[in-house]
């Protein structure tokens, strides 16, 4: 039983950034003594040697919801919302979509508000939203006071989501932090549901030796290749989602905790540029071409320049130097077999 000081629920943590989440939040120093309690619809992995619940949890039921700020561990002070079902998924299934990426995040967001109250704790509300709430005519850089109005399932979801918990927030009911992710390269494992999964796959695939389809233009010299997007590494981002624990609430703007963490710009051509640089030309040859409309036009849709100041000066971190490292590291993940 733990002493209620450092209890970490995770929803989403059978996912590739939930699992990762997992792992790292365990070697913060400033979360000494943490006990986490892992939930998934898909039954989570506890990393290893860990205080961790894993609970198998379809957090669109309020049942089950409840079941996990009711464990041994008791209420938790700080809850990270991943679960979520992808932008392309969430075209797809519009239905699906806002029942998990809306309807559960407020079944949790109520917990939340509702078990922090009965335990005399504001529970810390981080929510994983994306740079997909964007949509429509926008400024060349997108700052803190663009608004967002998306022009697809997944970002609105997000969107509202994010509503909530600032006016949660308002209230005094949670300690919300929303982060506006950009993209997240290179996920490993196998394709997901995001529209955006190619700009992992065009560099994941070929580091494997195996043949992907790069869903943007019909060849190397297609002009749709200088197709932007707004990119963080793995590495960075968990940096990032444990700094969120610790920024003290009053450093945020008054009126929203919306942040957009800090990334960079690569056109489709400059990930193909640093894939060459990093595994040479045999790599690129790998990638071939068919051009998806309904593909390219969700992630036209998205913005691919950020201006990273005001969330720098809260305290969060940004990637150096590009593609061609984010290339490079994940190159050395496939040949540890860790990929
Ligand atoms: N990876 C990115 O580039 C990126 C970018 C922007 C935002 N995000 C957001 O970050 C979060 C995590 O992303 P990820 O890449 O790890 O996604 P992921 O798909 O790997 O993980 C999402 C998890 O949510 C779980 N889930 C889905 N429906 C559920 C339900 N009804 N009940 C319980 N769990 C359910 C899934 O089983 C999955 O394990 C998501 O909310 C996503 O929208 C990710």
């Amino acid at each position: 039983m733990s002493n209620n000081n450092n209890v970490v629920l995770i929803t989403g943590a059978a996912g590739w950034l939930g699992s990762l989440l997992a792992r790292t939040i365990l070697e913060d120093p400033k979360s000494p003594n943490l006990y986490l309690i892992l939930a998934d619809i898909l039954k989570p992995e506890a990393p290893r040697g860990t205080r961790a619940i894993t609970i198998k949890a379809d957090l669109t039921d309020k049942t089950q919801v409840n079941t996990l700020f009711e464990t041994d561990f008791g209420v938790p002070d700080t809850v990270y919302c991943l679960h979520g079902i992808m932008s392309r998924g969430s075209e797809d299934n519009f239905d699906l979509g806002l029942k998990v990426n809306v309807d559960a995040v407020r079944l949790v967001l109520d917990a939340a508000r509702h078990q922090g109250a009965s335990a005399g704790r504001l529970i810390r509300f981080i929510f994983a939203s994306s740079l997909a709430v964007y949509g429509g005519p926008l400024p060349h850089v997108i700052t803190p006071d663009t608004i967002a109005s998306p022009e697809g399932a997944y970002g609105m979801g997000k969107l509202v989501s994010e509503l909530l918990i600032n006016e949660y927030t308002r209230r005094g009911f949670v300690d919300g932090r929303i982060m506006r992710l950009p993209t997240i390269v290179v996920r490993p494992g196998v394709p997901s549901a995001a529209t955006s999964a190619f700009l992992s796959g065009i560099i994941r695939e070929p580091l494997k030796g195996v043949e992907t389809t790069c869903p943007i233009g019909n060849s190397l010299d297609s002009p749709e290749l200088d197709l932007a997007a707004w990119l963080a590494s793995p590495e960075t981002t968990m940096k990032n989602f444990v700094i969120a624990k610790h920024i003290p609430s009053e450093k945020f703007r008054a009126h929203t905790r919306v942040v957009c963490l800090p990334g960079f710009t690569a056109t489709v051509r400059d990930e193909l540029w640093a894939l060459e640089e990093v595994a040479g030309k045999e790599a690129l040859r790998l990638v071939k071409f068919k051009d998806d409309p309904t593909n390219r036009r969700l992630v036209s849709s998205w913005p691919a320049r950020f201006d990273n100041s005001y969330a720098l000066s809260l305290g969060f971190v940004v990637d150096e130097g590009g593609m061609v490292p984010v290339v490079q590291r994940f190159k050395e993940k496939v040949q540890a077999g860790v990929a």
